[in-house]
């Protein structure tokens, strides 16, 4: 399809490599039958937090903004909330577990020498926790935080800093996400990007298009690879 030889691979972290509603179990046991409402409007909270941040250019970390997205979450579904409990599923979101694809796929694209990062709205801190707990070190070259640029994706300036970090130019840097709204600002930006579609979703209308759409990270090295 035209597409570049690629030389470098970018990846998303929540969504993408790890599994965000794994804070599910920790929401249940705090909140015994609402684990999965809260993880999924906190998800959807989160986000739109960051997007608001960046909007009206105000910067505050990552894990802040998870953290507002949990108090409002917890009352918007009338769940009293207290310090311990909040902080104790803050943590949850720093013990993230791989997508079941993530570490052979992962193993694979290492073996075959391309440079590998992270991309990420998460903190340097956030980004190392889950990265380290979950024994994944090995895979990155770079661990880029939005901390660097204090505005959140999908603003350009993001996907420009990891292209800066990978010192590769951006049509020869895949770039990996199952956010559409990710995918679509990278692809905007001018990377060729592959969508990780696990869920069936459907893709944003928002002017681009996935270069590639898999589903599962599997599929994504073989295409790449093979
Ligand atoms: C990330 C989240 C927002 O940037 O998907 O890792």
């Amino acid at each position: 399809c035209g597409m570049q030889p690629i030389e470098g691979i970018v990846f998303d972290l929540y969504g993408t490599l790890y599994d965000v509603h794994s804070v599910v179990q920790a929401c249940e046991s705090a909140y015994p039958g609402q684990g999965e409402a809260i993880s999924r409007l906190w998800r959807q909270k989160q986000l739109e937090y960051t997007w608001l941040s960046s909007l009206m250019g105000r910067y505050a970390s990552f894990e802040q903004r998870t953290e507002e997205a949990l108090r409002y979450t917890c009352k918007h579904l009338g769940l009293a909330t207290d310090e311990t409990t909040l902080r104790q599923l803050g943590q949850a979101y720093l013990h993230l577990a791989p997508h079941p694809d993530t570490t052979a796929a992962l193993r694979r694209l290492k073996a075959s020498g391309l440079p590998m990062a992270i991309a990420s709205n998460g903190s340097h801190h956030s980004i190392e926790q889950v990265v380290s707990h979950s024994d994944m070190g090995w895979a990155f070259d770079h661990l880029i935080s939005v901390e660097t640029v204090k505005v959140f994706k999908p603003d350009n300036r993001v996907y420009s800093l990891a292209e800066q970090t990978m010192a590769i130019p951006r049509d020869r840097l895949l770039f990996v996400s199952s956010n559409s709204w990710d995918a679509t600002g990278a692809r905007h930006f001018g990377f060729p990007v592959c969508w990780v579609n696990r869920q069936g979703a459907v893709f944003d209308e928002l002017g681009a298009t996935p270069t590639r759409e898999v589903r599962d990270l599997g599929e994504m090295s073989d295409w790449l690879l093979d």
